[in-house]
């Protein structure tokens, strides 16, 4: 028997009893004749105490840190305890040891503050996982995992396992393809996700489907972002929209509770996709805090519904504002007596090559009453007034606006607005706030080439092709061509108004999951795929499998898939998704302590009849 107990299990109550322990040497610390030693499992650590006669064995065979040891010794109570450690009551007084390993010494500290950098510690990250950090990070995906299991069972789903090596499944990635040796020239494709199998999983009558996948999507990579990643993903039948917000709302709270002992009693907030975009500039907005953007100026094909902040629109005169497509502000609250440097220093950073704005104007509300902007030549006072009014700004805050297009300019005015909740302490980690976003436009506009048409420009699906257009818009989906004749005026076309029945959960500013109701007729399916600008000869070549289930009695159906990485990350205080991933990729999709991809040798090439362009 290797051991009685682990290295987190033993304490006072054990007093006088003769244990054995195996684990990894953490820290050797010698004073005189004896020596401890503090023992690390995955339970915990357990100092141990080497006499004056051990330690004349140690002399013979030394310890290092992480040599894998075995003791036997008694449990003794400590003389100073240490109460940051589960086992800090007790330490063990050794009779004996054996070194069952050697190591070679690590190439960083095995500590929560190592001093490995992000390089080194990926290549042996073997030995990162040691750390507690790291592990303590794997305990809350499992956690999250667990908790996922049993509430989609709990709730009548099953889980299913579909295949990896399949066909192309459009998610707007690029895939990641596999030669096949048995069928030369031909290449399977490795699922973005499991969307299709889904989907006739529900053509097979099996009602409620989860899996916790991983899928593989071939897109530059981020910091919530990997090439392999995997999914919380779901498909149920019978279903509206209705009924999946509250079955999956429900599973997000159900996990908030049972990994984080938090109870999200409040409904989850719901927002159409307008109201993000019109509001947060952004489809996946944090609403932990406020600071909601005043349009001020904007093309009046982005929001037919919709007017201008300022009861008579934006007054002229300031060459910025009268040139530039869209103006946007925020009111940032308690910043009015921000210095010339601290302006200058935002200004700088709307500039960065990211966020692309030519410059930023602003308005402080002093304190006082009065206005002081860096625009003063060209407004009156009278006129900041009414910015202020529109930015619904108080004594005080400081009004930051920025002028240019309208999409660079409402993303940069969202990019803003976060860095500035960040700076005022406004995204607090241990506050999580869910949010659905709704109604999101079905198409969204490509410069690629029309496919059919042969004009600039055409239509890409905005979530997936299989999501179906609100019941109301189906006619004007089917009377009307996808066709974009004036590509600069695409947003004249009907297409850019139709909406979809899909939906994203937002969590913190992120999004963590995303989903639809799915189209399940042949015909509309078809519309689809033409009105994406595939011919039909396509279509049935990619989904004739699909297209083909449809007619043999399929059930209305819709689902759901969470960013499994994602959500413990956020749900661990991260922001980076590579921290909750046993073994992740670096930046550049390279798994650096394999040393893949790599080349292989002629002989594989060959016998996939594969030859590569330059050799
Ligand atoms: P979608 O493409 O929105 O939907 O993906 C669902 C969720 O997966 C996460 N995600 C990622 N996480 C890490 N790395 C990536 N590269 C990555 N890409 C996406 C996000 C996202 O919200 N089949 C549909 C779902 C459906 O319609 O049911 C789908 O995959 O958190």
């Amino acid at each position: 028997m290797y051991r009685t107990h682990t290295c987190g299990a033993l304490s006072i109550q054990e007093a006088g009893k003769t244990v054995t322990l195996a684990g990894w040497v953490q820290t050797i610390r010698k004073f005189g004749a004896i020596t401890f030693v503090d023992l690390r499992d995955r339970y915990g650590i357990t100092q141990l105490l080497f006499g004056e006669e051990l330690n004349r064995e140690l002399e013979n065979n030394p310890l290092g840190r992480e040599f894998v040891l075995q003791v036997t010794g008694t449990v003794k109570e400590r003389s100073s305890k240490n109460p940051q450690l589960l086992t800090g009551d007790i330490e063990i007084t050794v009779t004996s040891f054996t070194i069952l390993n050697k190591s070679v010494t690590p190439p960083f500290t095995i500590q929560d503050d190592t001093d490995g950098g992000d390089d080194l510690r990926m290549k042996y990250r073997y030995l990162d996982l040691r750390r507690n950090v790291v592990k303590q990070n794997l305990e809350l995906r499992y956690a999250v995992n667990r908790a996922a299991r049993n509430y989609l069972h709990e709730n009548g789903f099953m889980d299913i396992e579909t295949p990896f090596l399949i066909k192309s499944t459009p998610e707007g990635a690029r895939d990641f393809v596999v030669p096949s040796r048995m069928n030369e020239g031909q290449f399977y494709a490795l699922p973005q996700s499991p969307q299709t199998f889904k989907q006739l999983l529900m053509v097979s009558g099996y009602d409620r489907y989860y899996q916790v996948v991983k899928c593989f999507r071939d897109e530059d990579l981020r910091a919530d972002r990997q090439p392999e990643f995997t999914q919380i993903d779901c498909e149920m039948s019978f279903v509206e929209q209705e009924d999946i917000l509250n079955m999956f709302e429900g599973l997000i709270k159900y996990i908030f509770k049972e990994v984080k002992g938090i109870s999200y009693t409040d409904a989850v907030e719901r927002m159409t996709w307008e109201e993000a975009m019109w509001q947060y500039g952004n489809d996946k907005p944090d609403i932990r805090f406020g600071m909601q953007m005043a349009n001020l100026k904007f093309p009046a094909y982005t929001f037919p519904s919709k007017t201008p902040a300022i009861a008579n629109g934006l007054p002229a005169g300031f060459k910025v504002f009268d040139e530039a497509e869209t103006v946007v502000a925020i009111a940032v609250p308690g910043c009015s007596e921000y210095s010339r440097k601290q302006t200058d220093e935002l200004t700088e950073w709307v500039k960065r090559p990211q966020i692309g704005m030519k410059g930023l104007a602003f308005i402080k509300c002093n304190a006082d009453g009065t206005y002081k902007s860096s625009f003063d030549k060209f407004f009156t006072e009278e006129q900041l007034k009414a910015i202020a009014g529109a930015a619904q700004a108080n004594a005080g805050d400081l009004i930051l606006i920025l002028a240019g297009a309208e999409e660079r300019t409402r993303k940069a005015i969202s990019e803003l607005r976060l860095e500035m909740g960040k700076k005022l302490g406004l995204r607090k980690e241990d506050e999580f706030k869910l949010l659905w976003v709704l109604d999101f436009p079905l198409f969204e506009y490509s410069e690629e080439d029309n496919l059919t048409g042969g004009q600039a420009g055409r239509w890409v699906a905005r979530h997936h092709p299989f999501t179906s257009p609100k019941p109301s818009d189906i006619a004007t989906m089917i009377s009307n061509s996808p066709v974009i004749k004036d590509a600069a005026n695409y947003l004249a076309h009907p297409y850019a108004n139709i909406k979809a029945n899909a939906y994203d959960m937002v969590l913190n500013g992120n999004e963590i999951g995303g989903g639809s109701i799915r189209i399940f007729q042949r015909a509309l399916q078809e519309k689809m795929f033409a009105a994406l600008g595939m011919s039909h000869d396509e279509a049935i070549h990619k989904f004739g499998f699909l297209l083909g289930a449809f007619e043999y009695g399929a059930p209305p159906h819709g689902g759901i898939a969470f960013g499994f990485d994602r959500l413990c990350a956020i749900l661990g205080g991260s922001e980076s998704i590579r921290d909750f991933i046993a073994f992740p990729k670096n930046n550049s999709g390279r798994d650096v302590m394999l040393d893949a991809p790599s080349t292989i040798d002629d002989k594989q090439l060959d016998e996939l009849s594969i030859i590569l362009k330059d050799k």
